[in-house]
């Protein structure tokens, strides 16, 4: 199959950038895409930062300090940022009237005002692709939940909860970074950081929180600075979102968690819906694993537990039988937002596309409401 190569630019080249150029690495992973990404240009306003690339990356062809630099070339045709979330604003509005495409990180600007800057400038280049960062979705798990959604398995909903769990920051010896501090992180804090992988299935399935009352913590107040000394920590650690969902059917209640500090948790993404006809969850901790509870009338209630096969999105290369993991899902995420590029919304090899700016810019609506809502001890309305 004939492969349209889509010339990247890279800006941030932290731990998010990396990832990217290693998926990239390793495109012949995917079977019978029409499309290629090729780093051609990276930027990093720390040179150090720039010199993996060089190593790591032959295709690497130019390195900038400044992004200004990057996006006046000429050959790019598409950009990923992933920045500390308080250049959001300036560099995506940036990047977007530069004309490239772009997959942004979450959680698409430091707060709504921000945001709105982002969605402005999207509003007045449409000619643009932009899509936000999201890749749980695309585990095989959780892509056989959102089948199940769209087929209207589970009747009338009961409940649903969702959530993003991290622990490293229960060590008080961990030194603090750029996400412990308001001036970078934003008052979001782990919300901004986690909250668009916990809503991103839920507003796909059309079920997004009408009302909503948080539970915001913070534990663990200061630092060590690097420096020998401490530094407070700013930003929330722990969030608990109970939300009112209502569709044209019917309300349910939907629960939603982000926490730096969830003992044992690395990384744990879920998702939970229980329903009168059907239920079932999916979490990372257990990748392989998919549990489904099916209910008629009068029948007996038994969960069903199966090793979900490698069935992606895309077709790979990996056999059935092999685990499904983190960078793979960031592969899939980079092939659905390549896809759209290459071959169109609504013309896509599948279905299911990234994040889109929407989505993120009602995550936005949604974590300020739960601002207000700690505040104030209120319910607040969306
Ligand atoms: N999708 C995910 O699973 C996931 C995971 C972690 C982080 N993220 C997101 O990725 C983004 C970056 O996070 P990270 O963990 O990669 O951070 P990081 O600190 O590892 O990397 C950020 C990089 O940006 C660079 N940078 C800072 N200012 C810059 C500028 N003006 N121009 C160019 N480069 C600049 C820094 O030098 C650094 O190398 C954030 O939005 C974060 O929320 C997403």
């Amino acid at each position: 199959m004939t492969q349209r190569t889509i010339r990247f630019g890279v800006i941030g080249c932290g731990l998010m950038g990396k990832e990217f150029a290693s998926a990239a690495a390793r495109w012949c992973h995917l079977t019978d895409v029409n499309f290629i990404p090729v780093i051609t240009a990276v930027c990093d306003a720390n040179p150090d930062a720039i010199g993996w690339f060089k190593q790591a990356v032959p295709s690497v062809e130019k390195t900038f300090t400044d992004y200004r630099d990057l996006l006046a070339d000429p050959d790019i045709d598409a950009v990923y940022c992933a920045v500390p979330h308080n250049l959001h604003a300036q560099l995506y509005v940036d990047i977007i009237r530069s004309g490239k495409h772009l997959l942004g990180e979450k959680p698409f600007g430091i707060d709504r005002e921000a945001n709105a800057d982002i969605q402005k400038a999207i509003a007045e280049n449409p000619e643009v692709l932009v899509r936000c960062s999201s890749e749980f979705p695309f585990f095989p798990g959780a892509l056989q939940i959102a089948k199940w959604v769209e087929e209207g398995r589970f009747g009338k909903i009961i409940e649903v909860e969702a959530g993003f769990w991290h622990s490293s920051d229960l060590d008080p010896q961990k030194p603090i970074n750029w996400k412990r501090r308001i001036a970078t992180n934003g008052e979001y804090g782990c919300m901004g950081d986690l909250g668009m992988h916990v809503l991103h299935l839920p507003m796909r399935f059309g079920w997004k929180p009408a009302n909503v009352r948080s539970l915001l913590s913070q534990i663990i107040e200061e630092r060590p600075d690097g420096k020998g000394g401490t530094a407070p920590c700013e930003t929330w650690d722990n969030a608990i979102l109970a939300c009112e969902v209502q569709t044209k059917d019917q309300a349910f209640p939907m629960l939603l968690s982000t926490k730096r500090i969830a003992p044992g948790h690395a990384n744990t993404w879920f998702i939970r819906i229980q329903g009168t006809a059907f239920s079932a969850e999916f979490t990372t901790k257990n990748p392989k694993q998919l549990a489904w509870l099916p209910y008629e009338a009068g029948g007996k209630q038994a969960w069903h537990v199966m090793d979900v096969p490698y069935k992606s999105a895309y077709g790979t290369i990996t056999g059935g039988i092999f685990e499904f993991g983190f960078s793979d899902s960031i592969l899939q995420m980079w092939a659905a937002f390549c896809d759209e590029i290459a071959n169109g919304t609504g013309r896509m090899l599948q279905p299911f596309h990234c994040a889109t700016p929407e989505e993120a810019e009602f995550s936005h609506r949604l974590f300020t409401a739960a601002l207000e809502s700690n505040r104030t001890g209120g319910t607040i309305p969306l």
